[in-house]
C-alpha cells in the first residue's frame, strides 16, 4: 500500500481540518503518500487531487470548515459518475481512501467500495451526531457550544422584555443538538423529532410555567420537529392561544456549522484520523472509525446508516425535571 487519498464530503463540520491533519500526518508517520481530494466525492469524479505532506496541514487544527472544501455530489449517485471516480483513482495510483462525512457520504462510499472492491474507511464528521456506531461525531461538541452561547444571548433579551423565544437548531432528523443544547442553555421546553410532544401539550406546559411565576421562556426546537408547519407558524399558534405571551423566533442556521473547533472535537478528530490510517494498514475496508465508551472502534458502514435511534430517556427526564 503506497498511496492513500483523503476527502471531506457533505455538510462541513468544525474539526474536519483536524481530522485531515491527523490522516495526512499519520500517512507521513507510516511513510505512505497522501493525496487530498478537493470538493468531496464530486472532486473524485473530476480528478481534483493534490499531494499533501506533513507540512501542508500546518496551522489548521484550530480552523473551522474544511480546507479540502466539501460538496454534496449528485453525480456520485450515478454508476457513470462512480466509474469516472474509480478511473481517476487508478490513474493517480491511489490504493485506498479515507472519507470524512455523514451518512450520505458513507452510503455512497460503501456502494463504491463494494462495486469496485476498493478499500475505503470512513470518519464521522457532522454536527448532527446522527451516525450509528459512534457516541460522537466530529463537530457536534463545537456546534453545541455555539448554540448554548447564542441562546445565552437570547436569554438576556428575552428576560428584559418578558418574552417567549422559539429557537430553531439544526440536526436534520436527529434531536441530539436540540436536547443537549436545550439542557445546557436551560430551555423551558425542547421539541425533538424522536418524541413528538404535540402542540396542545406545549400550550399546557407554557401556561403552567406562566402560572408558576416564570416571566420569560426559551423553547428549543429541532429543525426536524413536526409540531408546526414551520417555526413561524408555531409561534403564531402560541400567540393566538396564549395571549399573555409575546413570542419571537430565532433560526440559528449555518452559524452552527462554523467556528473554531472545541478541544473535544480536535482531540476526537485526531484520534479518528490516526485510527482510520491504522485500520487501512490492518487491511480493513468498508468500515467507519468511531468512538464508543471513549475507545476507538471500527464499525461496518452497513451498521452506521440504519435510521433514527430512540433518544436517551434519562436525558429527556433530566430536561423535564430541571425545567419545572
Ligand atoms: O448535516 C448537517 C446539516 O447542517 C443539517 O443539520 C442540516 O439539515 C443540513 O446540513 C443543511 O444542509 P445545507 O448546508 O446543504 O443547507
Amino acid at each position: 500500500l503506497k498511496k492513500i487519498g483523503v476527502l471531506t464530503s457533505g455538510g462541513d463540520a468544525p474539526g474536519m481540518n483536524a481530522a485531515i491533519r491527523a490522516v495526512v500526518r499519520s500517512c507521513a508517520y507510516h511513510k505512505v503518500d497522501c493525496v487530498g481530494v478537493y470538493r468531496g466525492l464530486q472532486g473524485l469524479i473530476e480528478g481534483d487531487f493534490k499531494e499533501l505532506d506533513a507540512r501542508s496541514v500546518k496551522n489548521i487544527i484550530n480552523r473551522g470548515g474544511t480546507f479540502l472544501k466539501s460538496a454534496r455530489s449528485k453525480e456520485f449517485r450515478t454508476a457513470a459518475g462512480r466509474k469516472k471516480a474509480f478511473n481517476n483513482l487508478q490513474s493517480e495510483n491511489i490504493d485506498a481512501l479515507v472519507v470524512i462525512g455523514g451518512d450520505g457520504t458513507f452510503a455512497g462510499a460503501s456502494r463504491f467500495a463494494e462495486e469496485f472492491n476498493f478499500p475505503i474507511v470512513g470518519i464521522p464528521g457532522t454536527i448532527d451526531n446522527d451516525i450509528h456506531g459512534t457516541d460522537y461525531t466530529i463537530g457536534y461538541d463545537t456546534a453545541l457550544n455555539t448554540v448554548v452561547e447564542a441562546i445565552d444571548k437570547i436569554r438576556d433579551t428575552a428576560n428584559s422584555h418578558n418574552r417567549l423565544f422559539l429557537v430553531e437548531v439544526m440536526g436534520r432528523d436527529a434531536g441530539d443538538i436540540a436536547l443537549n443544547a436545550g439542557i445546557g442553555a436551560g430551555a423551558e421546553e425542547i421539541l425533538i423529532p424522536e418524541q413528538n410532544m404535540g402542540r396542545e401539550r406545549l400550550l399546557e406546559s407554557l401556561s403552567r410555567s406562566k402560572k408558576s411565576g416564570k416571566t420569560s421562556s426559551i423553547v428549543v426546537i429541532s429543525e426536524g420537529d413536526k409540531s408546526g408547519k414551520n417555526i413561524f407558524e408555531l409561534a403564531q399558534y402560541i400567540e393566538e392561544n396564549l395571549t399573555e405571551y409575546e413570542v419571537r423566533v430565532t433560526v440559528l442556521g449555518h452559524i452552527q456549522r462554523g467556528g473554531s473547533p472545541s478541544c473535544y472535537d480536535r482531540v476526537l478528530a485526531s484520534r479518528l484520523g490516526v485510527g482510520a490510517i491504522d485500520a487501512i494498514l490492518r487491511g480493513e475496508t468498508n468500515v467507519m472509525i468511531g468512538i464508543v465508551h471513549n475507545k476507538v472502534v471500527s464499525v461496518p458502514f452497513s451498521e452506521t446508516i440504519t435510521g433514527n435511534v430512540e433518544m436517551d430517556k434519562e436525558l429527556i427526564r433530566v430536561a423535564d425535571i430541571i425545567s419545572i
